[in-house]
């Protein structure tokens, strides 16, 4: 089976029917996607597939095909930058023990990429399904709006620089 995983190509020999979140973190080796109750229920194997967050413990590789994958290892801008919601993850402290972190991320970057300025019911209702047993959950909505205000603050100087530049 042909997958696109953080905009790479890769080959993988797998039963298209085994869990999405086996195939990245075994086959792929990527391992910061994390298994926490592999029936739905915590948030921790949370992905995009196509932009939009999935679990990955409930989804069967066979459904990734011809839909990019993107885990936390992907959202990264590139080696030397993190993503703003990263740096805001750090700046407000989010993260207690960070089992569950990644997958928090994965549906925290969904969310900003449709949804530019959050209202906390919006965090509410798209972070609902990612459980942290160590109650982060006031920092994570810290986190969200910083790095919502992080993007703007973002937009707006590639702007002026364009516009300079013009
Ligand atoms: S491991 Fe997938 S939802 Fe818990
Ligand atoms: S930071 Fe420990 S489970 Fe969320």
């Amino acid at each position: 089976m042909n997958l696109s995983i953080n905009k790479k190509n890769i080959e993988v020999d797998v039963d298209p029917y085994k869990p999405l979140l086996w195939v990245i973190r075994e086959n792929c080796n990527l391992t910061g996607t994390k298994f926490g109750c592999g029936i739905g229920q915590c948030g921790a194997c949370t992905i995009q597939l196509d932009g939009v967050a999935v679990r990955s413990c409930l989804t069967p590789a066979q459904a990734a095909e011809g839909k990019e994958i993107t885990t936390i290892e992907g959202i990264a801008l590139n080696e030397d930058h993190m993503h703003l919601l990263q740096e805001s993850w750090i700046e407000e402290q989010v993260p207690q023990c960070g089992y569950c972190q990644s997958g928090q991320l994965m549906s925290a970057h969904a969310l900003l990429s449709k949804n530019s300025h959050p209202s906390d019911a919006d965090i509410d209702e798209a972070m609902s399904g990612n459980i942290c047993r160590c109650g982060t959950y006031p920092r994570i909505r810290r986190g969200i709006k910083r790095a919502a205000e992080l993007m703007i603050l973002d937009t707006n100087a590639k702007s002026k620089s364009h516009g300079e530049m013009e």
